[in-house]
């Protein structure tokens, strides 16, 4: 007996994810595909037998990271030589080779369109052979992958249904970490969700780098909605980034109709200047951005807008700032991520001048200090409203439990009735910091 569970142990697989959402994705799918290896997921790096980092190449603190994390490893590989690691996600494919170079420690570097290879890759490292893969291969890597077999974890899934970006915004390295932009077949996808809601996933959010550029179905991102919606027990859509030139009118109809497709939207503008966004080629104007978001609140007027930011970009001024400034005022978002820009190597923005760090840190300060107060009014808002709650988990205090509002609003509670999965109305009683209370009408 003893004998017998040795040699089946399971090896051990410890996977970080670094960056969006679309790595959480791609973490769940490389974990699955090497469970057909004998690997089993475990949130110790420590007894692991392979570590995967599933990286991020969007900005130059996320790829320095990883080479810090790789670092720390070090002693772990020194004690434990049959330890493997691997490098997957966007530095991955950016860097490929010269990963192995600088960190001789890893055993196997992985792109993000390659993963389906990972099972051969883990074998060779096993037989101490290194392999780096970044190809954009001609086979589509989800029809290479096991299909989804283990057990949804909670209520709310990602689904990837569109990936890669030929937007070539002047500052961003997505269209060459993930490529073109692709489309999966939207039965494939139908399939994929059907498959999730038996295993009691109610709410999905549909990703990709430009989720509403989506061609797989011939209504576009709002058909896929459509159908998506007529699965029985699935409850709620989202979907996400997209970018504002996308925003055709079959998706803005959707929102206004589909009632399983949530009041929520992240609509990136990045800056309010027009001078700035013909700089970083996004190709609208600030304009054209107000009279959208005029369209997208007359289909929905409740509907709850966040957005991306970035101040410092080479070139602003501080009229061009002001620009952003009033652009947030005029819109009014539920919340937003703002960054301070950074030079990404390959980039056409690279090769500009910079705006000096302090005061781009300055900018970030007066904007972040905006859209804090923001959010915490629109969160404010909310105290007194009735909205419906997919409970997702426990809280922190006993007997709380907590999930999303149709807003994305975490919404904390206390009922018999609230258990995982569970929808229920809730009258929001308190705004904190990041999250909303709550008292359970009825589910
Ligand atoms: N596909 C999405 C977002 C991609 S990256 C879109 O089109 O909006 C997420 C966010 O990171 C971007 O919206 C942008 O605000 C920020 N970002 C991307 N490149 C950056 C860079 N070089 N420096 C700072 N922020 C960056
Ligand atoms: Fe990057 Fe988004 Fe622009 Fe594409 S649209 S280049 S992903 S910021
Ligand atoms: Fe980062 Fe790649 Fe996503 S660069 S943001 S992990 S697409």
């Amino acid at each position: 007996m003893a004998d017998d569970s040795t040699k089946t142990a399971p090896k051990k697989l410890f996977i970080k994810t670094y960056g969006c959402q679309m790595n959480v994705y791609d973490s769940e799918r490389m974990a699955e595909a090497l469970s057909a290896e004998g690997y089993v997921t475990t949130e110790n790096a420590d007894e692991a037998d392979m570590v995967l980092l599933n990286t991020c190449h969007i900005r130059e603190k996320a790829a320095e990271k990883v080479y810090s994390d790789l670092g720390r490893l070090r002693p772990l590989k020194e004690a434990r030589p049959g330890l493997k690691i691997g490098v997957a996600g966007c530095v991955a494919q950016a860097e490929g080779e010269e990963i192995l170079n600088r960190m001789p420690l890893v055993d196997l570097v992985v792109g993000p369109q390659s993963y389906h290879r990972l099972p051969d890759m883990a074998r060779a490292a096993a037989e101490g052979r290194k392999t780096v893969d970044t190809d954009f291969p001609a086979e589509d890597k989800f029809d290479h992958l096991p299909a989804r077999e283990k057990p949804a974890r909670g209520p709310s899934a990602f689904l990837t249904v569109q990936e890669g970006c030929d937007k070539f915004c002047a500052f961003c390295v997505v269209p060459y970490t993930r490529g073109v932009e692709v489309s999966r077949p939207a039965e494939r996808i139908l399939s994929e969700a059907r498959g999730l809601v038996d295993r009691g996933v109610r709410e999905l959010t549909l990703l990709g780098q430009n989720v509403n550029a989506y061609h797989g179905h011939p209504g576009g991102l709002g058909g896929l909605v459509r159908d998506l919606a007529a699965i029985e027990g699935l409850a709620r859509i989202r979907y996400t980034t997209s970018h504002p030139n996308d925003m055709d009118d079959g998706l803005i109809a959707a929102h206004g109709d589909e009632p399983k497709l949530m009041p929520y939207l992240h609509l990136p503008v990045q800056s309010g200047s027009d001078r700035i966004l013909k700089a970083m080629n996004r190709k609208h104007t600030a304009e054209a951005y107000l009279r959208l978001v005029e369209r997208i609140r007359a289909a929905r007027p409740d509907i709850l807008l966040t957005s991306d930011f970035i101040v410092g970009f080479p070139g602003e001024t501080e009229a061009d700032f002001q620009a952003t400034m009033d652009l947030v005022r005029s819109v009014g978002f539920g919340a937003a991520f703002s960054f301070k820009y950074s030079a990404r190597p390959g980039t056409p923005a690279a090769e500009r001048a910079a705006v000096p760090g302090a005061e781009a840190d300055d900018r970030l300060q007066r904007l972040q200090a905006l859209l804090t107060e923001q959010q915490r009014a629109t969160q404010q808002a909310m105290v007194g409203r009735e909205v419906s709650v997919l409970i997702e988990k426990p809280g922190r205090m006993a007997g709380q439990m907590v999930g999303k509002s149709d807003y994305l609003h975490a919404v904390h509670v206390t009922h018999p009735k609230a258990k995982p999965g569970v929808i229920g109305r809730v009258r929001i009683s308190a705004s904190g910091p990041n999250s909303l209370a709550g008292i359970w009408l009825d589910s």
